[in-house]
């Protein structure tokens, strides 16, 4: 630093002044100071509390907040639902809506939705998105998302999920992860785990081999923690090896904690928590809910009743419990709190932003998914003069209102009958109702304000449809299941694959009256199809919240086109589905044995040569691609050598259009019984017509590998491998073999 005459007179003034900033450094406690390594302050903050204040952090004080320590200015943490949408406020100890005013929000796609997208830059679009909106309302942590695996298509929770893949959900989740936790609002990665169905999953007991919870059930969750850097994570409801998983020596202290190193917050599901000593001693760090009676009742404001409350108390001053134990759990979280509530640089977020509406359109844009589309019934021509009919009760039924905790109050909703008409252009669009399925529209307080209610009979409804589909040009039939229960719903489960509410008969009555048909499925659910073969076009458009008619009019009249891939089989009937066809799924059991074990979606349907009605990574274009051969860098590799498989994809129609090109890896001679194949990649890319675009994979030893119980590890044995890479799961173009030497 050159010094002159000028700089040197001023040297007094900077030292004094340096010296005071440091004072004033050093004046702030290490725990406050946020140029302190995050370890420092903890372990600050950890040692000026006493033991009735570490307590008090490790458990809730309202319904969905807990305390902070006031007296050394820690603030408290504020949790909210949903993975899809931030949830309006309730009062204090309530469930229900405190009826503001201003927390009205957008309702993002379905995280089934999301995961159809097979785009990363989609999950993390959707994590910046909702993590705005959680940082704008202020909250600290949002309690999702959800990447249960879709074991049973009946599973009433399936809709808030990534389906049925490991990979394919752990590749979904970490963008996600890491775009909320930019804001500065921890996520709550749920409900790890085993919770793959809602009947009974308070009492169930998960029974499942190693080598199924390693390969199947766990990686989402591992791949949330490693790679996606999650701040918390919530325990299940459900039990596993006999414990509840809230309280968990296997999942929580061995896996969670001691082999993965999670160094966040474990957090109960609301009323998950049921045992002191467990509490104390098997992992879970801050507990909500409890004292409720299956949630919808119990003691108010019971908080220091909580078992991490007066009873850990009692249990520290008399010497039953460590201090050791408990400050574990007290750095976890007050770690959450430094991440978070304590963050002061955190962006201001911003809520029911026009960035937020484009981000819920473009998602659903790219999820929703086109399973069939013969006589080319879609994408309908809004240029021309005609009449469209669109029958079904989910045109205008809202469905981000209901379905459990996911539920929103949504600024706007845009239904389908009205995203339709929005882009109908020259075309004139008529509406019948053509069955009548849930007419409530209410939830924790929240009201849709529709009036669905219809006097006409089921009869008389669909010789009103057929009447006006007679001479339309085109019909589309909009129905599937909703958010009530035993449909797509929390704490249910469907009891069965079909429609309901006699939606077949409307179909094949529609089919027969006009075979320019559309059958457009808004669930978040497999559905059976006993009327494929009689319409020409099908759409599964998942619930796609506040943007749901605008982006399912983008696909019907072609503005967008379709690239969605089915996250999970649609069987043809439920006895295709492994957990069924084994009678492992069983409504009345407490003890759940995943007899199907690895076979689950896909995997059970390529072990039985069982076709399903459309295929694990299904979905159509506009647009047609071809695939060339595929070629490996390398014929061979050691155990610990890479490769590249590599495949031109081409653009072989009239539009451009988006593909997601996957690889799936099947091990030729394994010592243990394997899938055909499994999803090891994926890839979309947008080709214009004409296009050629080469994808390449580079496979890693990881990518061979299974679980070896005896072992207790991971194992790759040597042998041929086969790259099989393609457009679906069942529609594999092209294939390669290599070996592992
Ligand atoms: C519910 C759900 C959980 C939700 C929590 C708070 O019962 O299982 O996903 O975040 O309680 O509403």
């Amino acid at each position: 630093m050159k010094l002159n005459l000028k700089s040197i007179a001023l040297l007094p003034f900077a030292a004094a002044l340096a010296l005071s900033c440091a004072q004033t450094q050093s004046d702030k406690p290490v725990y406050l100071d946020e140029n302190q390594p995050l370890e420092a302050r903890v372990e600050d903050a950890l040692s000026r509390m006493t033991i009735e204040e570490k307590v008090k952090i490790l458990h809730a004080q309202s319904k969905f907040s807990s305390a902070g320590v006031p007296r050394l200015g820690i603030p408290e943490l504020w949790t909210t639902d949903g993975p899809h949408g931030i949830r309006p406020e309730v009062l204090w100890d309530e469930w229900r809506q405190a009826g503001w005013t201003n927390d009205s929000c957008v309702a993002f796609p379905a995280l089934t939705a999301l995961a159809a997208t097979w785009n990363e830059d989609m999950s993390a679009l959707y994590g910046k998105s909702i993590g705005e909106e959680a940082r704008f309302r202020e909250k600290d942590v949002l309690l999702g998302p959800g990447v249960n695996i879709y074991r049973t298509p009946l599973n009433g929770r399936n809709f808030e999920y990534m389906g049925e893949d490991p990979y394919l959900a752990s590749k979904m989740v970490v963008p996600y992860i890491q775009e909320v936790q930019k804001n500065g609002v921890a996520v709550c990665v749920k409900h790890y785990a085993l919770n793959n169905q809602e009947t009974l999953r308070h009492q169930y007991d998960a029974v499942v081999d190693d080598r199924t919870l390693y390969e199947i059930y766990l990686p989402a969750f591992k791949a949330a923690v490693h790679e996606g850097g999650a701040w918390s994570i919530m325990g299940s409801y459900n039990l596993y090896k006999g414990q509840h998983v809230c309280h968990n020596q296997y999942l929580l202290n061995d896996i969670l904690k001691k082999d993965w190193g999670f160094d966040g917050a474990v957090i109960s599901d609301w009323g998950g928590c049921h045992d002191t000593d467990q509490a104390i001693t098997n992992g879970l760090d801050l507990e909500f809910g409890t004292w409720t009676d299956g949630l919808t009742m119990g003691a108010t404001n019971g908080y220091d009743s909580y078992h991490l409350a007066d009873a850990y108390l009692e249990r520290l001053r008399d010497g039953r419990a460590s201090e050791e134990v408990l400050n574990d759990k007290a750095r976890r979280v007050l770690r959450l709190i430094f991440r978070t509530a304590m963050r002061t640089d955190k962006p201001f977020g911003s809520l029911c932003s026009p960035e937020h509406y484009d981000a819920a359109r473009q998602i659903a844009d790219e999820g929703i998914v086109l399973l069939k589309n013969e006589a080319s019934v879609l994408p309908l021509d809004a240029t021309k003069p005609g009449r469209i009919l669109v029958v079904g009760e989910n045109a205008l039924k809202m469905m981000t209102v209901g379905g459990g905790s996911s539920s929103l109050k949504v600024q706007k909703e845009i239904i389908p009958l009205d995203g339709i008409r929005a882009a109908a252009g020259e075309l004139q669009v008529d509406f019948e109702r053509g069955y009548v399925g849930d007419v409530s529209g209410a939830y924790n307080g929240v009201v849709t304000g529709q009036d669905l209610s219809e006097s006409r009979s089921a009869e008389k409804l669909i010789a009103d449809a057929c009447a006006k589909a007679k001479d339309a040009d085109a019909v589309i039939f909009i129905g599937g299941l909703n958010k009530a229960s035993f449909q797509d719903c929390e704490d249910s489960d469907r009891f069965g694959l079909e429609l309901p509410y006699n939606q077949d008969a409307v179909i094949e009555a529609l089919a027969q009256v006009n075979p320019n048909l559309a059958v457009v499925i808004i669930s978040g659910n497999a559905v059976a199809m006993p009327w494929v073969d009689k319409v020409g076009a099908i759409v599964e458009a998942w619930y796609c919240g506040s943007q749901a008619g605008t982006a399912l009019a983008d696909v019907l009249f072609g503005k967008v086109n379709p690239s969605g891939k089915l996250p999970m089989t649609f069987p043809v009937r439920l006895e295709d589905n492994g957990a069924h066809a084994l009678n492992a799924y069983d409504r009345k059991a407490t003890s759940v044995e995943y007899k199907e074990g690895i076979f689950v979606g896909y995997r059970w349907a390529q072990k039985k040569d069982v076709k399903p009605l459309f295929a694990f990574g299904h979905g159509l274009s506009y647009t047609t691609f071809s695939y060339s051969d595929a070629s490996v860098s390398k014929a061979s590799i050691p155990a610990n050598g890479t490769l590249s498989v590599s495949v031109d994809v081409t653009n072989t129609g009239n539009r451009e259009g988006k593909e997601v090109v996957q690889l799936y890896i099947g091990d030729d001679e394994a010592s243990v019984e394997r899938p055909v194949m499994e999803l090891k990649g994926f890839r979309k890319i947008a080709l214009k017509p004409g296009e050629t675009q080469k994808v390449s994979f580079t496979i890693e030893p990881d990518m061979l590998k299974f679980y070896d119980v005896n072992a207790a590890d991971w194992a790759l044995e040597k042998g041929t491998f086969t790259a099989y890479v393609g457009a679906a799961s069942d529609d594999i173009r092209t294939k390669v073999s290599f070996e592992v030497k």
